[in-house]
């Protein structure tokens, strides 16, 4: 985290997603306590309640019946003089395990990372503390007894709790971060106060950062529940495919003590060389400290990760409010070629946020240069799009554009590639890292590669290859910046079909 000095203050709503949610007037980090109880997903976050840069940690919070309207309340748990509140997750306790429930009530337990300030009993300590609800998850009291587990370790954060019910029992699972270790440890505990290490995970993989605000969930190989994977997620920073923050993920097993991981590599080059290799949960620059929601309604894996990059974070030209979370996307896991790999698609129902007035074009040769659509103008909306390529090097979308210029999103063919290039995507001076072409690896299927693009006002998300690669990208173009175009480079491409949708 670098130097906080707060912006300038000139207007930037047209930057405020539609879709997204932003906090009214303040900063936000990391999706914290995802959860689903009494028909509503609670949303907590890191949050400074008193500016738009990081600090005073505290967890903001906000509710969405649908996962795509939010609504924010008061600060859930705030920080103060002995600690910052960081990352952490939500429990529903339903047997009062803990001992909080009320006799009718049982609690929502939260677990959070007390950052101990400097002066305060275990001065410069990253421990595990507790706060419970018994009102559904909108007023919370922190536990006496806090910290419930201390290392005496400087960065060991972001502990995020499961039920584990399985051949070896049934007991609460905690995965947290020995951050600079590049290590996930798993503790269990039956009353969520006294936790039992139960084994670590890493370093593997990607190490070119600290691992922050792990995850791990069971998921059914292509929906058959007899087959199910575990999915251990962590998230690092920097060091990620593209640089700066991002999340890597590994499929395996869990055994109620041990996860083995069965995507790790472990042969051949450095790191930095094996990036292009590992798994991620995104291979754009924007989408960090993803997280699942604890009991989501029909078994659903839903994930919500911050729409930011610590590279340039706190420098991102918005005011009063700074940075989005991403879309709530579901995560199911596929076997693909032989190979198991997870798929993500958004899980909110924006197909009820159609416009009935939409564009079209089916099978469309592209010649070199650039064609604006008439028509197909907008900032708020989903772009379904299907390529075959032909002889150009290069084709794709410029979106959110003025003429030639806009944020193109494209398809190398002859590398087998899609990206995200921000160069002349609009405000883009706001910091040296921002200006970036990101690339991921993407194979097209049946010969044609298929996009599904959402624009939402600062901001855009790629689904690609079926979901199997996505790339989110944080953008600043100027409002009256709204051209749809396409474009082929050194020769022509076929547009088998487009379609804009505006969403409302
Ligand atoms: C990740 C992170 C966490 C920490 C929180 C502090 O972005 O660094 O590891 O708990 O942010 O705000």
């Amino acid at each position: 985290m670098d130097t906080l000095t707060p912006i300038s203050t000139t207007t930037t709503d047209s930057y405020r997603p539609a879709l997204h949610y932003t906090a009214k007037d303040t900063w936000l980090n990391d999706p914290n306590g995802l959860i689903f109880h009494d028909g509503v997903y609670h949303l907590y976050y890191q949050n400074n309640p008193l500016g738009n840069v990081w600090g005073n940690m505290s967890w903001g919070h906000a509710t969405s019946t649908d996962l795509l309207a939010w609504t924010e309340h008061p600060v859930a748990i705030a920080c103060d003089e002995n600690e910052d509140i960081f990352s952490g997750s939500i429990v529903y306790d339903r047997q009062n395990t803990s001992g909080f429930g009320n006799g009718s009530v049982a609690p929502l337990v939260a677990i959070y990372t007390s950052a101990y300030k400097p002066g305060s009993m275990h001065e410069g300590v990253q421990a595990q503390s507790l706060a419970y609800s018994l009102d559904g998850g909108y007023t919370w009291t922190k536990h006496t007894g806090n910290p419930v587990l201390n290392r005496g370790s400087a960065e060991f954060r972001d502990p995020k709790v499961i039920r584990y019910d399985g051949d070896a029992g049934s007991y609460w699972v905690m995965v947290a971060v020995e951050a600079k270790d590049f290590q996930v440890v798993l503790y269990k505990s039956d009353d969520l106060k006294n936790w039992e290490l139960l084994s670590t995970f890493g370093p593997a993989n990607a190490t070119g950062g600290v691992w922050e605000c792990p995850d791990l969930f069971p998921l059914p190989v292509d929906g058959d529940p007899a087959n199910l994977r575990w999915v251990l997620t962590v998230n690092l920073n920097p060091g990620g495919p593209n640089n700066g923050s991002a999340g890597q993920y590994f499929i395996g097993d869990f055994d109620g003590t041990t996860f083995t991981s069965a995507s790790t590599i472990t042969e051949g080059l450095q790191d930095a060389d094996r990036l292009g290799e590992y798994r991620w949960l995104d291979w754009g620059r924007d989408y960090y400290a993803a997280v699942s929601f604890s009991d989501a309604p029909d078994n659903r894996r839903l994930m919500i990760a911050w729409m930011n990059n610590w590279d340039y974070a706190n420098h991102i030209p918005t005011t009063p409010w700074r940075s989005p979370m991403s879309l709530a996307r579901e995560i199911s896991l596929q076997a693909s070629d032989g190979k198991l790999c997870l798929v993500q698609q958004p899980a909110g129902d924006l197909a009820a946020l159609a416009q009935p007035e939409s564009f079209r074009l089916s099978e469309t040769t592209i010649h070199d240069g650039v064609q604006v659509l008439a028509g197909a103008a907008g900032t708020v909306q989903r772009i379904d799009a299907s390529f075959t390529p032909g002889s150009a090097e290069e084709f794709g979308l410029i979106l959110r554009g003025d003429g030639t210029k806009g944020t193109r999103v494209g398809i190398r063919p002859g590398q087998a590639q899609l990206f995200v290039d921000r160069r002349e995507s609009g405000k883009t001076d706001f910091h040296a890292s921002f200006l970036s072409i990101d690339t991921a690896p993407a194979l097209p299927q049946d010969g044609s590669y298929d996009l599904t693009i959402y624009v939402d006002r600062c901001s855009v998300e790629v689904f690609a290859q079926g979901g199997q690669v996505t790339m989110t990208e944080l953008i600043f173009p100027a409002e009256t910046s709204t051209d749809l175009a396409v474009y082929a480079v050194g020769g022509g491409a076929t547009i088998n079909s487009l379609k804009v949708t505006q969403l409302a």
